[in-house]
């Protein structure tokens, strides 16, 4: 069971599923209403632990229930909530997901609140855990300091770094040297490099771009396409996805980043890893809301 450290955000999502997405300045009359435990970090460290992985979640809730009710939905997935920080001043983070009908695709506005918080000296506090990681998986719902600060610090023991561009931004080669696997999606890989990963030959040329400026591996994911890799030791292909009829594509991205963290943490090949994350982000779209569609190891034979 390999260990493995996200270290992230944690959102309660407020999500309602409407016949389309509104455009500016339209409101619509939506359907049904849900309160559901998301945040993209969260998602991938109970994906993780779904997984089969060893979990420890770093990240900051408010001192209110939404954070309270979070941490034991973590605890029930047997995360380590340890590092899970408490800022009194702040309220949880939240994010307003509207999910289209018929097509499962989404649109999410997030309020970050104590997210916004976490900070350097509470990743020193957890330095000795990420010290024994196997993988430290991060995405970018938390202030890029601490992100970069992060990966410094796995770096530093050796510590195997997924980085899952996630909410799309520009990122400085600095940091990006820090980074063994990146995992961005068509729109991260297009912020980050500038080309238009539409034809199968863009892809090609933005993971060749970006394998450049990282470690080990670029893993860009193509939704229903399914998955792009290369790899510094020369393995590359499309990885496809099974299709299936989407019902809320919500956290697809962190599934699958929670379970290629687990299965790298295993020792597995990258392309034994990107298939069965693939698996259980198919898995995930045929089902409503972030954390509860997140699959179980055993749901994926
Ligand atoms: O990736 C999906 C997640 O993005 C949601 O759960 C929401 O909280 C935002 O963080």
């Amino acid at each position: 069971m390999g260990k493995i450290v996200v270290i992230g955000s944690c959102n309660t999502d407020m999500v309602v599923t409407a016949p389309k997405i509104p455009v500016p300045g339209e409101t619509i009359l939506g359907n049904e209403f849900s309160i559901i435990a998301g945040g993209k970090g969260a998602n991938q460290a109970v994906a993780a632990a779904r997984a089969g992985g060893m979990v420890t979640f770093v990240a900051k809730v408010g001192d209110d229930n939404f954070g309270i009710d979070a941490i034991k939905g973590y605890k029930a997935d047997k995360i380590d909530t340890s590092y899970v920080f408490k800022d009194p001043d702040t309220p949880s983070g939240i994010a307003i997901i509207i999910v289209e009908e018929g097509t499962g695709q989404n649109s999410i506005v997030v309020a970050g609140g104590a997210n916004k918080k976490l900070n350097i000296d509470d990743i020193k506090a957890v330095e000795k855990i990420i010290s024994e990681a196997d993988v430290v998986l991060i995405q970018l719902e938390i202030p890029l300091d601490v992100v970069e600060f992060s990966l410094k610090l796995a770096k530093q023991y050796g510590v195997k770094t997924i980085l899952n561009t996630a909410p799309a931004q520009p990122l400085s080669d600095e940091l990006l040297r820090l980074v063994d696997i990146i995992t961005p999606n068509e729109t991260e890989a297009r912020i980050l490099t500038g080309l238009d990963p539409v034809s199968d030959e863009e892809v090609k040329r933005a993971a060749a771009k970006l394998l450049e400026k990282v470690n080990e591996a670029v893993i860009i994911t193509l939704g229903s396409r399914g998955v792009y890799f290369v790899s510094k030791s020369g393995e590359n292909g499309f990885v496809p996805t099974t299709n299936v009829v989407a019902v809320d594509t919500t956290a697809a991205g962190d599934v699958f980043n929670g379970y290629l963290a687990a299965a790298m943490a295993d020792g597995k090949s990258y392309l034994d890893a990107i298939s069965i994350s693939n698996k259980a982000a198919t898995i995930s779209v045929t089902r409503k809301g972030a954390q509860p569609s997140i699959p179980i190891m055993n749901e994926l034979s």
